[in-house]
């Protein structure tokens, strides 16, 4: 089986020493870097915003991994190319021109994702599918970190990778919510490429350890 694609999610990390989380990272087996950007309208909660990023895309030296959970997400494109993201992930349920967006973040330049709530169906996903360059299955209701894994993200993620190889799609299935070595590993066996852990990562006693455990998973 492939080794997953570790993405820790920063939200989980100590800002008060973003430098130490940040250099962990980057001695890690992480891949990339997830970033949770957060309104307040489109989710429960506010995180961080732009000029607190800015330090954030200075002190990491891998691919940043970006995920907008706010309404009109193709306002900020420029603002997220500026961090030298790699992936734009925007959410299906902020965007009613969802292909139009999409095409917005690949002429700037980005590789686009899109991210579906625990609720929205996979079959949404299938004018689109050979578009993105990732799906993001929300395997919690985003605005939190910490929260229960929802059990039905495993079925999703097979019924996903079978929309995948019937349309001829390249997609990547990232996971968000919940990943820890348990859920992690029956996400992998189910066809999950990229593994996104923020508090299983930065509260584990270990977090370079940790990394490494999912990386092997
Ligand atoms: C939740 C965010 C997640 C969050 C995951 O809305 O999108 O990226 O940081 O945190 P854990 O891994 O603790 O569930
Ligand atoms: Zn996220």
């Amino acid at each position: 089986m492939k080794r997953p694609i570790i993405s820790p999610s920063i939200l989980s990390a100590n800002f008060a020493h973003l430098a130490d989380d940040m250099k962990m990272v980057n001695e890690s087996d992480a891949d990339w870097v997830h970033i949770d950007i957060m309104d307040g309208v489109f989710v429960p909660n506010i995180s961080f915003g732009f000029p607190v990023l800015k330090y954030v895309a200075e002190l990491t030296t891998k691919p940043l991994d970006v995920h907008l959970m706010i309404v009109q997400p193709e306002k900020f494109i420029p603002e997220v190319k500026a961090l030298g993201a790699e992936i734009m992930n925007v959410h299906f349920e902020a965007c009613p021109h969802l292909h139009r967006v999409i095409q917005q973040i690949k002429e700037a330049g980005m590789k686009p994702a899109v991210t579906i709530n625990p609720a929205t169906p996979v079959s949404f996903l299938k004018d689109i599918i050979k578009d993105v360059y990732m799906v993001l299955l929300m395997s919690v209701n985003p605005g939190f970190g910490g929260q229960k894994f929802i059990e039905n993200t495993i079925d999703k993620v097979k019924e996903l990778r079978e929309l995948i190889e019937v349309s001829g799609s390249h997609a990547l299935i990232e996971i968000d919510g919940g990943v820890n070595l348990e859920t992690g590993k029956r996400l992998v066996e189910a066809g999950a490429d990229v593994l996104v852990a923020g508090s299983a990562i930065f509260n584990a006693p270990d977090p370079i350890k940790m990394t490494k455990e999912m990386k092997n998973l």
